[in-house]
């Protein structure tokens, strides 16, 4: 049997997941685990790039992340939740692949030079901050996924992925620069090229009208919002239009989102036709059929929501973050392998991360080398 091909996303917890995440990526992500090898991650020590003095805060969202994705319907027989800061392997290849990428470039990335302009981020942001689109890299590559289903803000760390991967690949796996991106691991690279998957409706507007929806943005209608704050919020789009024969703008932020909600195609076709000869159609009608059709999507994930606590998620996370160590831990095994930092040092000693447990085995002051086994 050929292994399937693995996929790894994520999201920053910094809030609750909404619609434009929804038609962005999650339902890609629910159509893909059926086949896929999925990985979900949590990245959560990147949401210290920004909100280092809320470690509880941080830690609440982890929680409402894992839970709105499961609401959403990822399945977790199938796929598999990652929690970052749980993964040492991801911090240590974002070290060693930060030096196969020129500063220089991490800086132009355009998602993150939009993050500090949107963000207000001026020049305060931590050195930590460029530092998360190469943990992205490291994220990814960790897992040798294949496929990354994003949101289309996402494209350029995807992009960037890439080119650190090859570069991996031609520098310590002796595959030629030449060799095709699918070709990279039968010419003996370690990484994978990964690809980008960006859903079916690249960026929803928020309700505001202009800027993408966004949790930090505040113009987000969440998967976990109720049927009338879903009516209210629709309702405060805003289309400039004065009447009910005027013609309107088939491609403004309401009709993007009767596109990416409403179920028929054929009804939106008969109402952008409407609307662009002002046809005696109200915005408002407009907009009810489109608030309907929301709540018809996530009234089932507030109803799984509500029934999913907090103890649960967290048995969920602590078994499949223990799995996933075992793919990263192998990752860095050839990566290390590949760069000649193989020096087959025992590490089960250490038991995972945990200083706590590392002194149930060995008292309260652990003495590095006297205890440690001898090779065999
Ligand atoms: N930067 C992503 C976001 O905020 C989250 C993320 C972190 C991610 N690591 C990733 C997404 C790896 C895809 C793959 O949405």
């Amino acid at each position: 049997m050929t292994p399937r091909p693995r996929i790894l996303t994520g999201d920053t917890p910094t809030g609750r997941l909404h619609v434009g995440h929804y038609v962005g990526s999650l339902e890609n992500r629910l159509r893909l685990q059926r086949d896929h090898d999925c990985y979900v991650l949590v990245a959560n020590v990147h949401a210290f790039t920004t909100r280092a003095e809320h470690p509880a805060d941080i830690r609440r969202d982890t929680f409402e992340l894992v839970r709105d994705s499961l609401a959403a319907g990822i399945d977790p027989d199938r796929a598999t939740f990652v929690v970052q800061s749980e993964i040492p392997a991801i911090a240590e290849l974002t070290f060693l692949l930060a030096m196969l990428i020129p500063y220089a470039r991490v800086m132009r990335n355009p998602t993150l030079k939009d993050e500090i302009r949107s963000k207000r981020l001026g020049e305060h942001y931590s050195f930590g901050f460029p530092l998360y689109a190469v943990g992205q890299c490291a994220d990814i590559l960790a897992f040798r996924a294949h496929l990354v289903p994003v949101g289309e803000d996402q494209a350029a760390h995807i992009e960037m992925t890439r080119e650190v991967a090859r570069r991996f690949n031609h520098l310590y796996g002796g595959v030629p620069s030449t060799t095709h991106d699918e070709d990279h691991e039968r010419a003996g690279g370690v990484l994978p090229i990964p690809k980008a998957l960006i859903g079916r409706v690249a960026r929803l507007p928020g309700i505001d009208g202009v800027e993408k929806m966004s949790k930090s943005r505040g113009n987000a209608i969440y998967l976990s919002d109720s049927s009338e704050e879903i009516r209210k919020k629709v309702a405060r789009l805003h289309t400039g239009r004065q009447s009910v024969t005027e013609p309107g703008d088939p491609d403004n932020a309401l009709f993007q989102y009767a596109r990416a909600f409403l179920p028929d195609p054929e009804r939106v076709r008969e109402l952008a036709d409407r609307y662009a000869r002002g046809d005696n159609i109200g915005d408002a009608a407009i907009k009810h059929e489109v608030a309907a059709a929301i709540d018809a999507l996530v009234a089932p994930m507030r109803a799984r929501r509500a029934a999913i606590t907090d103890a649960q998620v967290l048995e969920i996370v602590r078994e499949h973050t223990r799995r996933a160590n075992a793919v990263a831990d192998e990752t860095l095994r050839r990566v290390k392998q590949a760069m000649r930092l193989d020096f087959d040092v025992p590490r089960d000693v250490f038991v995972g991360c945990n200083p706590a447990r590392v002194e149930d085995r060995f008292g309260s002051s652990p003495q590095p080398h006297s205890v440690l086994p001898r090779e065999r």
